[in-house]
């Protein structure tokens, strides 16, 4: 998978399909070659060089040569080099200098891949799955090394880079931008898709054609990846579709502040880079410290979005996702915070809990207020002890009950936040994170506790455990629910206060990894008012994400959609909630919220009291059929994007089986329309020899895969009436005949 050219002084990565060109250039930095398309391995590719002399160029080697950073595709730009597009790394030294020359020095080619912890990243089950490229390059001014690190996996179009800086010299150094990549293109002929949105329409699919100059993404919030914008773009060809076309994708595993961007250069060249955003940031190490950024998982796709996507789903799954959840199916769970809110008690608590259990749910969560004074939103967090006015005989019991019925027991925590009004501040007004001396500004009434400070994250690890350990608990929801405003820790001195947001997320990292391992059987669900945390470093450590707080179905079907870019069906958590709905006060029918939340970990968050016997036996219904097709839908199957609600009044998507002999689609409209035409779905990824049994509302008929995938399957508007009109849908289930 990995080759050097030693007489040419080229790194040839590559498998089946991608390659990848690396070439130590005459003055020892590194040029990006090629990024592409599998291409023959071959001892010399240095005719890729493109080198010119050009007005005004700053030339970097001693003449006659005219080797310029400006023109040349670097593989890792810092910094003062002649090169006037945005570096990789800035470095800031003793003298004020920031100018730096990484040149290289060794390189190691190793079986597998290493662990980044404490920081998350993809891993190997066993060494022959992937191969590790390591290049050493050293500032001798400095006396700094710079590490490259390059994995790439045999059966997967993925490599995956991170960046770690060792600095050995005696004068201190800082580090004010550390890119995990920095990827090059000789032109422009590129559209930049990413997923941005806000609180509650987060990951809407966004693209634009890339022109000359500087367009970004970013998340600067310090507690999350955000819900603005994912730690994710991809650069897609014009031409590339879902299922076809050249498409490069770019994902952080981090979830704080980050730096998706690129920049084309006045002769159509394209830099990418990925990494940590620079603002707020700034590094320091001492002799003998090191820095280790996270890590960029870049994918290459000639099968155009979806390959892209399918590529993420697959690694995502299994090579980033880890314990006991990873492979499993996951539980249907009754969640109470849209049935309750903050207003309950025990009994209230169980007779949800029983209906529940009644229609075949299999988990309980009790969501945010079952702790300290928190009646509301304004006080109680911190506050790890139960409200004995609301829960009597405290979560242990609770817990009990829950588990007597027959269902297991999940809860909700808050860990990263204090309110004003608790014993947790009254105790440790400084562990807030803000400056002496400046407002602290409030968001929902909470601040965000300082996890940059060990003595912090330790506190509420032993206070958290104590509840877990005392009580029988199956699922724990992680909620977080505000930014960082006043980013300053009282517990780090002046020169590292650029440290604190890093060091943070570090924390959050650390308390993840503790709980995790002491508590190994217990399903985590990452949660951030909604999806603002939907990033691959939660999935690390949280196998699923909640996906948004907006759990109208229609509105679900854009968020999912966009997640779906990068993120597998397994992680997103989704509920089927009341009409009329409680963010949009839209009415949808019930068997369209089932059949949106079916592409995902599927659970209910209502009062299933409420519902008629008619809808209780609906209910029953959808969790039988969850029951039988989750292992396909979560665990098995590859998903395919067909209709987007981006582009029309129709969305549809499918999941297929490994074995092509078993599928699931959803067909989903916004508004309906009167005396219509017909509408024919055609489905997509299926086995053109198969001869699949098809059935959907009330009719059952066979059909080959080539028939289902280019005739299609023509239906009338009649049929959508019968499903509801408006927000109306239908699934469609395929078998293998025998
Ligand atoms: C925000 C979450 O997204 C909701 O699901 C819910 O848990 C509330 N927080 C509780 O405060």
């Amino acid at each position: 998978m990995i080759k050097y050219h030693d007489s040419k002084k080229i790194f040839h990565l590559f498998n089946r399909e991608v390659s990848y060109l690396i070439r130590i250039m005459e003055n020892g930095q590194l040029e990006n070659l090629y990024y592409g398309k599998a291409i023959h391995d071959r001892e010399d590719f240095s005719h890729f060089h493109q080198e010119e002399m050009r007005s005004q160029m700053s030339v970097c080697i001693p003449e006659p040569g005219i080797l310029s950073m400006q023109y040349t595709k670097q593989e890792y730009p810092v910094y003062g080099t002649g090169d006037y597009r945005s570096p990789a790394l800035s470095v800031r030294q003793e003298n004020g200098s920031s100018i730096v020359n990484f040149t290289y020095v060794s390189h190691e080619i190793m079986k597998g891949k290493r662990s980044l912890a404490p920081l998350p990243a993809v891993y190997t089950e066993n060494e022959d799955e992937a191969e590790t490229l390591e290049i050493r390059l050293h500032d001798e001014v400095m006396d700094t090394d710079l590490f490259l690190s390059y994995t790439i996996y045999a059966e997967y179009p993925v490599i995956a880079r991170n960046t770690r800086i060792v600095h050995h010299g005696t004068e201190k150094i800082t580090l004010e931008r550390v890119m995990s990549a920095s990827v090059e293109f000789s032109d422009m002929d590129f559209e930049m898709v990413h997923l941005s949105g806000a609180w509650s329409r987060e990951r809407y699919v966004k693209n634009r054609k890339l022109e000359m100059g500087i367009q970004a993404v970013q998340g600067l919030n310090g507690t999350c990846s955000g819900a603005e914008h994912n730690p994710f773009l991809a650069l897609k060809r014009p031409d590339a579709t879902e299922s076809q076309g050249e498409v490069y994708g770019f994902s952080l595993v981090y979830s704080g502040n980050f730096l998706a961007q690129t920049e084309v250069s006045t002769f159509d060249m394209t830099r990418v880079m990925l990494g940590i955003h620079p603002e707020g940031f700034s590094w320091t190490l001492n002799q003998g410290e090191e820095f280790q950024s996270p890590e960029a998982v870049l994918v290459y796709s000639r099968d155009g979005l979806t390959g892209m996507s399918q590529t993420y789903h697959r690694l995502y799954r299994t090579r980033l996702m880890r314990g006991v959840w990873r492979d499993r199916p996951r539980p249907i769970l009754l969640n109470n915070w849209e049935a309750t809110y903050f207003d309950f008690n025990e009994e209230k608590i169980l007779k949800i809990a029983s209906k529940a259990k009644e229609v075949g749910a299999e988990l309980f969560v009790l969501d945010d207020g079952w702790f300290g004074a928190r009646n509301d939103d304004y006080r109680g967090l911190g506050d790890w002890y139960v409200n004995l006015d609301k829960l009597p005989d405290g979560i242990s019991g609770l817990s009990k009950k829950i588990e007597a019925m027959g269902l297991k027991f999940g809860l909700w925590v808050e860990l990263e936040m204090v309110n004003k009004d608790s014993d947790l501040y009254r105790a440790h007004p400084d562990w807030l994170i803000g400056a002496p001396g400046r407002f602290e500004s409030h968001a929902r009434h909470q601040h965000v506790l300082d996890f940059s400070r060990k003595e912090v994250v330790d506190y509420i690890y032993e206070m958290i455990s104590k509840v877990i350990e005392g009580a029988s608990i199956s699922y724990i929801k992680w909620d977080m629910n505000r930014y960082m405003s006043e980013p300053y820790s009282r517990g780090a001195d002046a020169s590292s206060q650029g440290m604190v947001m890093h060091r943070y997320i570090l924390g959050v990292y650390d308390l993840y990894t503790r709980l995790t391992q002491r508590f190994p059987e217990i399903l985590f669900e990452s949660c951030a008012s909604g999806g603002a945390r939907f990033d691959p470093a939660m999935l690390y450590f949280a196998p699923q994400t909640w996906t948004s707080d907006d759990t109208d179905a229609s509105e679900r079907l854009k968020i999912q959609y966009g997640t779906s870019y990068v993120y597998p069906l397994v992680s997103m958590g989704s509920h089927v909630s009341a009409v009329p709905n409680h963010q949009l006060h839209r009415v949808t029918p019930l068997a369209t919220r089932a059949n949106v939340a079916y592409f995902g970990t599927f659970g209910y968050e209502l009062d299933l009291n409420l519902l008629t016997v008619e809808e209780i036996e609906q209910v029953k219904q959808q969790i039988a059929f969850m029951k039988e097709y989750r292992e396909l839908i979560q665990i098995d199957g590859d998903f395919y994007r067909i209709l987007s609600p981006f582009e029309g009044n129709e969305t549809a998507w499918i999941v297929v089986s490994q074995d092509k002999k078993q599928a699931v689609a959803g067909f989903y409209q916004r508004l309906n329309k009167v005396n219509g035409s017909w509408l024919n779905l055609k489905l997509t990824g299926l086995d053109s020899e198969v001869l699949y049994e098809v059935e959907y509302a009330d009719k059952k008929y066979q059909a080959y895969g080539d028939e289902l995938m280019y005739a299609g399957i023509p239906f009338s508007r009649e049929l959508l009436n019968q499903m509801g009109g408006d927000f109306s849908s239908l699934i469609f289930v395929l078998k293998a005949a025998a």
